[in-house]
């Protein structure tokens, strides 16, 4: 017998193709997929329905009539330094859209997965705890803390998944960090690494994991799942360098102020996950065990 329904917004993007496969593999949920465009990017045989969850209206139908017991949002606008510059349409889908899901939820008692981030926080004094006290220093960042604040205070049940740095790979999905440094280096290209953003990369795989497991154990509140190595990102770089066997000295060193970007990002910043290990046993895949996924997974 089935565990129940759950329905999965975004699930075209990275995160939400890592929760299908994973959640296929690892669990005997039914899953509705959504996303925002025509035709599901997954091949398999899956039950697809094309949902725009600015879409307040749309969003209550569908849910109504697909009754998910759990909705799995993993749809956002991701593009950070797009935020800046795009503030409604940015807003509209990082807060407006989960106000819908939560008011879609409502009524028909389904619990209310959401992602968050490590943006949230401003990067001064990490690693930060689930309790540490958010002070988002970018729009983006902005966006996902009233969301979450939206998602806390619904009364609806809910599970806030702050995680940060994604990577792996997925059918016609952005670029990440770990992709675009295989693209360059593979190329033989040069490229300028910053040495001064701390924090957790996060194989999407994993974070999917977490995500069973929690869902699972019928977790509530809002806990971190993120990779084991709180690092800078010269040394992801350097460890990607070592099992891909890229040459190093491709690699300029540079700080993030020389980047330039449109929104600023938190340095100091990681996420601790002690309390998914405690609550859960779940441990997450160190750097050096997640890049080796990702080398098997691309056939390398
Ligand atoms: N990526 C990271 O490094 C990172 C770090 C921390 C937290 N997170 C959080 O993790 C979650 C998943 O991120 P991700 O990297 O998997 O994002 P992603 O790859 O950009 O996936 C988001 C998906 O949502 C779809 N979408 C866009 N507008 C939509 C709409 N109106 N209705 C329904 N679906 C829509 C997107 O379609 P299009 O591609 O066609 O727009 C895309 O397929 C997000 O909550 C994000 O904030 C990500």
């Amino acid at each position: 017998m089935k565990k129940g329904k759950i329905l999965i917004t975004g699930s075209n993007g990275l995160l939400g193709q890592a929760i299908v496969s994973i959640f296929t593999r690892e669990s005997d949920f039914d899953l509705v997929l959504s996303s925002v465009e025509e035709k599901s990017n997954i091949s398999l045989n899956y039950n697809y329905v094309q949902l725009d969850i600015t879409a307040k209206d749309k969003v209550k139908k569908a849910v109504a009539e697909i009754a998910p017991d759990i909705i799995i949002n993993c749809a956002a606008y991701t593009d950070v330094d797009g935020c800046e510059t795009e503030r409604v349409l940015s807003w509209k889908l990082n807060v407006d859209a989960v106000k819908h899901l939560i008011i879609a939820a409502r009524p028909n008692n389904a619990k209310l997965v959401h992602f968050s981030t490590d943006y949230i926080f401003d990067g001064k004094n990490g690693p930060y705890d689930e309790l540490a006290t958010p002070n988002p220093i970018s729009f983006y960042g902005r966006s996902k803390l009233a969301a979450e604040n939206a998602v806390i205070s619904s009364g609806i049940r809910f599970a806030v998944i702050r995680t940060m740095v994604l990577f792996g790979i997925g059918s016609k999905v952005k670029t990440n960090f770990a992709t675009w440094l295989i693209n360059k280096l593979s190329a033989g290209e040069r490229i300028n690494i910053v040495d001064d953003q701390i924090g957790n990369s996060t194989i999407v795989d994993d974070l999917a994991y977490g995500a069973l497991k929690l869902i699972e154990a019928e977790k509530e509140g809002i806990y971190n799942i993120a990779g084991r190595d709180i690092e800078s990102r010269l040394d992801f770089t350097y460890k990607l360098c070592d099992i891909f066997g890229y040459k190093k000295d491709l690699i300029k060193i540079i700080k993030t102020k020389d980047l330039n970007q449109p929104a600023p990002r938190p340095l100091n910043s990681g996420l601790i996950t002690l309390k998914v290990q405690s609550e859960l046993g779940f441990e997450p895949m160190g750097t050096v065990e997640a890049l080796q996924l990702l080398k098997y997974q691309l056939g390398y």
